[in-house]
């Protein structure tokens, strides 16, 4: 294979060029086969090259190729020796977005519960997920508040979690994808994260590493979103759904709403909480939209994996999993081959124990109108439930209960959130920010549609 010279690819990129596959692959290969005396590739060169491709893009050809040399930098899970249908889900990012955590029970059931044949495999979910990040939570940091769970299991031992129980809930290994650590870290430092390219390249190589036949997306929009208008977060579902098909991955993106915390709680053991209550048939009304959301995405999922002759049946089918129980015993499954202490979901109200609360009430009689859902999504990781510095450890008691919703009439004095911290002094900053934040206005105001549009290899499907 020929050397590349990473000053050639800068040059050409930043010149406005369509780099060859050959760039490409030769740039990622010197990203990850650099070692202390042989710097193919400096982090200077990285990040000049980062900067280009923010401010010149790439193409379709030259996304896939990106994307590609990416997932191959390292090792990539192979659930071929399953025979299983093998799918994933992965969000964007949100405030109190905990579908996951529902998402792999629900799918475990339903490839349980139905026989493997030739026309109808089994399902396996590999779910890789991630730490908090920015003002979103992480999956991984609210299953750690499971006593014993563990989240760092080997390819291996993912493989035999996936062959007992349908599903695991990981986080990612260094040996997977490690062009992304090097490109991830040197985006933070250098303006370069909120490209539409380098993230659908990022998330689109790590999912791929799964070896995945189909991947629904939760492309987030609205004010807790990351991109910051609806037309670019149609862009980058648009790129991911496009770089995932041309992989041999169907690939479906739903855009999906983030004007306000998903379900009644946001932090991490409270998240866990919820999500079980939810399983064992207590559904509290604050809860209604984080339902309605994994189920929507779950129904995509079982339609893709041929369970459901459309998303809406699929959804339907989600929600009788959920309430039929079968999903409570595909989590407790899966927590158990995890080695995480099944007695915390027998009552597990009593588990939550901040130190300190405080409610915010209604200023005023009217309609909750709106609030910057990033500037909640800030208050809850300030309580504790985030980390200021990467390694930094996180609350599990952390976080904000919501009492109402954007649309819902609210009398004067009415609780519209709690905050829970661990230490009393990280209160007051949080709640100035919340208070800063709701409108409560005099006019009836619409509720936001949770739906807002399916994006798929046949094209748009707008729900409002
Ligand atoms: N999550 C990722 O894994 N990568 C990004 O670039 C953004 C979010």
């Amino acid at each position: 294979m020929n050397q590349i010279h990473p000053i050639d690819v800068i040059l050409h990129k930043r010149d406005g060029a369509a780099l060859s596959d050959e760039e490409i692959q030769g740039f990622v290969r010197a990203i990850v086969e650099r070692t202390g005396e042989r710097q193919l590739v400096t982090d200077a060169q990285i990040a000049a090259f980062l900067m280009a491709v923010f401010l010149k893009g790439l193409d379709a050809r030259e996304l896939a190729t990106l994307t590609a040399a990416m997932r191959f930098s390292g090792d990539t899970f192979d659930a071929s020796s399953l025979k299983t249908f093998t799918i994933d889900k992965h969000s964007t990012g949100g405030v109190g977005d905990k579908t996951s955590l529902l998402i792999a029970p629900i799918l475990a059931a339903a490839g349980i519960a139905t026989p493997t044949s030739e026309e109808v495999p089994g399902i396996c979910v590999p779910m890789i997920s991630g730490r908090s990040l920015g003002h979103t939570g992480g999956t991984l940091d609210k299953l750690e508040t499971i006593p014993g769970f563990n989240t760092q299991l080997g390819l291996a031992q993912l493989a035999e979690v996936l062959r007992r129980c349908g599903a695991a809930l990981i986080g990612q290994t260094p040996r997977i994808v490690p062009a992304d650590r090097t490109l991830y870290a040197l985006r933070d430092h250098t303006g370069t994260v909120e490209s539409p390219f380098l993230i659908t390249a990022s998330i689109m190589s790590k999912k791929l590493a799964e070896s995945l036949n189909a991947l629904v997306l939760d492309v987030k929009v609205g004010s807790g979103a990351f991109m910051p208008s609806y037309e670019q977060s149609r862009f980058l579902a648009e790129l991911m759904v496009q770089t995932g098909e041309r992989a041999g991955t169907r690939t479906v993106a739903l855009l999906t709403n983030m004007e306000q915390p998903l379900g009644r709680f946001s932090g991490n053991w409270v998240e866990v909480w919820e999500c079980v209550d939810i399983m064992k048939q207590v559904r509290h009304p604050m809860s209604a939209d984080l339902i309605e959301l994994s189920n929507l995405l779950s129904g995509s999922m079982l339609h893709l994996a041929g369970r459901a002759k459309t998303p809406e049946e699929g959804a339907g089918l989600a929600d009788e999993i959920l309430t039929s129980g079968a999903a409570y015993r595909a989590w407790l499954g899966i927590v158990e081959a995890q080695g995480g202490d099944l007695s915390v979901f027998e009552d597990p109200a009593s588990h939550h124990r901040p130190q300190a609360s405080t409610v915010i009430k209604a200023s005023r009689p009217g309609y909750l109108a709106s609030m910057d859902c990033k500037q909640v999504g800030w208050a809850v990781q300030r309580l504790g439930a985030g980390r200021a510095k990467p390694g930094d450890p996180v609350s599990a008691h952390a976080g904000i209960e919501s009492h109402a919703k954007l649309g819902q009439r609210v009398e004067e004095g009415q609780a519209l959130f709690t905050l829970f911290s661990e230490d009393e002094s990280l209160l007051e900053e949080p709640r100035k920010m919340l208070l800063d934040t709701l409108v409560i206005s005099e006019k009836p105001v619409n509720a936001p549609p949770l739906l807002r549009e399916v994006v798929s290899a046949a094209g748009h499907e707008s729900i409002s």
